[in-house]
């Protein structure tokens, strides 16, 4: 159980600083969460638009350290050769740390530019862009140097490469306002329901391999499927956001036929992950790590699919549109998809890299249910919310404020459970930070 290439350990600071921020981005969901009920919690510091801004902030830049900590740690395994430059990896390391850093101070202090979830002042966007060049140039590198190319590493790099060209969208701000709506659900639609999921796809790829030791060439169909799918479905099924914004009456059909079928590529992971586990070869020691891999393709399932698909017709969506129904579904659906997905490449990977077996595993086990089910019930209290605003606001046009204070019982749940989550995350995190003996015994 330890690391097969030296460099793989570069992935080690990548895990780190995505677990801090991960605890960041919580204690700012508790804060908004907070202000949902005592509106003057923490005024003036921290208005809720500049809290909310940094809650999701941090979150995609945690996913995005822990993508490339993952792909770090996996590529070596893969392509069979060492990271082109561990001095690269290290370098935009610390300006993406320095760099995002100073993004989230800055909000803070009221510097911030724009849309949601592309905030960033223009020279913080600049950095964010010359980060992920140099890390694509390391990855397209050490692909090159490797001995083999296998399609994990190849579908993770297209990914990737997506994840870079799709976020040039966010410098481009027209002034017509359905032209700017229209761009810029080309970063956040085409990262979270395209190329993101590509780069799900593959790591729920490499850990079925690693955990279950089952044939790389059925991986990689399934895996060629999924992909397939993400393509013919989630791009057009950007048209899903097209409906309202003032774009051609084209997209309400285009928009709904595809999204609906967006559910196959996430219902493939689920297909993929169990018959995969179900057919394994051997019993991986990190049964954690296992759990966390096929909790990704579910809860994925749950919240993009399940949850997705039931607001993604124009019929339904006339009245769901930008209620809590939408946060009900954001929530389960990046928890389900790329929190946990990360959360499994570090389980697996950071006793690897520690160089101890992964015997101890009841904190890492707990903390997984605990999460995943108060996740689950953040997004049902918010369903809740959504169903009686949809039905006082938009359906006996009660105004929004009135209706906001029917529904303050809905949000006292998910601050309940976003409670009962945090006690997930503390033991996940102490056991990360803190393993204590019992896992650090001598590797085998
Ligand atoms: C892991 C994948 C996904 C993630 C992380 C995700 C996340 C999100 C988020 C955060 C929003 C709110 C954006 C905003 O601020 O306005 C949103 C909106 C939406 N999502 Fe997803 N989503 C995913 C997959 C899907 C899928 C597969 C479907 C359809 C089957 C879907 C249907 C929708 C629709 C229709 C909206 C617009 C809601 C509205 O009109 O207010 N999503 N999604
Ligand atoms: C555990 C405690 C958490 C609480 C109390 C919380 C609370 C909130 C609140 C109040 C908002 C603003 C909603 C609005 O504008 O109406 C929000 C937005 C959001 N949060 Fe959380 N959050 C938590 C954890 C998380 C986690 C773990 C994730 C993802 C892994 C997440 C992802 C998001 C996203 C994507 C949005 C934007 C949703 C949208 O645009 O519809 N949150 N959160
Ligand atoms: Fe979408």
């Amino acid at each position: 159980m330890k690391c097969q290439y030296e460099s793989q350990r570069v992935a080690y600071p990548y895990f780190i600083a995505a677990m801090a921020l991960f605890a960041a981005q919580v204690l700012f969901g508790l804060v908004v969460g907070i202000q949902y009920i005592w509106p003057d919690f923490l005024f003036p510091a921290i208005p809720f638009n500049i809290g909310r801004m940094i809650h999701i902030n941090l979150l995609v830049v945690w996913l995005i350290f822990g993508f490339m900590g993952s792909a770090y740690y996996l590529l070596p395994e893969e392509v069979e050769g060492e990271i082109f430059s561990v001095k690269l990896a290290l370098l935009h390391f610390w300006l993406f740390l320095i760099g995002g850093a100073t993004a989230i101070v800055g909000y803070l202090f009221r510097w911030h530019d724009g849309r949601e979830f592309l905030e960033q002042p223009t020279i913080i966007k600049v950095a964010i862009v010359v980060v992920v060049l140099m890390f694509i140039f390391n990855m397209f590198m050490t692909i090159m140097k490797g001995r083999r190319k296998t399609g994990i590493s190849v579908v993770l790099f297209i990914g990737f490469l997506g994840l870079a060209v799709f976020y040039l969208f966010a410098f481009f701000k027209p002034d017509n306002m359905t032209l700017d709506k229209y761009f810029w659900w080309w970063v956040v639609h085409l990262w979270v329901e395209g190329v993101w999921e590509l780069i799900m796809a593959a790591l729920l790829s490499f850990l079925l391999v690693k955990i279950t030791g089952i044939d790389r060439e059925v991986a990689e169909k399934w895996l060629y499927a999924i992909v397939g799918l993400t393509f013919l479905t989630g791009i057009i099924g950007t048209g899903h956001h097209y409906y309202w914004i003032g774009t051609p009456a084209f997209w309400q059909t285009w928009g709904a036929w595809f999204s609906a079928i967006e559910v196959l590529p996430f219902a493939a992971m689920v297909a993929f992950s169990f018959s995969m586990v179900s057919k394994r070869a051997r019993n991986h020691p990190n049964r954690a790590a296992v759990l966390w891999t096929v909790g990704a393709a579910v809860l994925s399932f749950l919240g993009a699919g399940v949850l997705g698909f039931m607001h993604t017709l124009p019929q339904i969506n006339f009245y769901t549109h930008g209620t809590q129904m939408t946060a009900s579904h954001g929530h389960l659906a990046f928890y389900g998809a790329y929190a946990v997905i990360v959360l499994a490449m570090a389980s697996y990977a950071v006793p690897n890299i520690r160089g101890v077996m992964p015997t101890h595993q009841k904190a890492e086990i707990f903390a997984f249910w605990t999460m995943s089910i108060s996740m689950v019930l953040i997004a049902l209290s918010l369903t809740g919310a959504g169903i009686v605003q949809v039905y006082l606001q938009r359906i006996l046009a009660i105004p929004y404020m009135e209706t906001q204070s029917y529904i303050t019982i809905f949000y006292a749940m998910r601050l309940f459970f976003g409670a009962t989550f945090t006690i997930g995350l503390v033991v996940y995190l102490y056991d990360f930070f803190l393993p204590g003996k019992a896992r650090a015994e001598s590797p085998s």
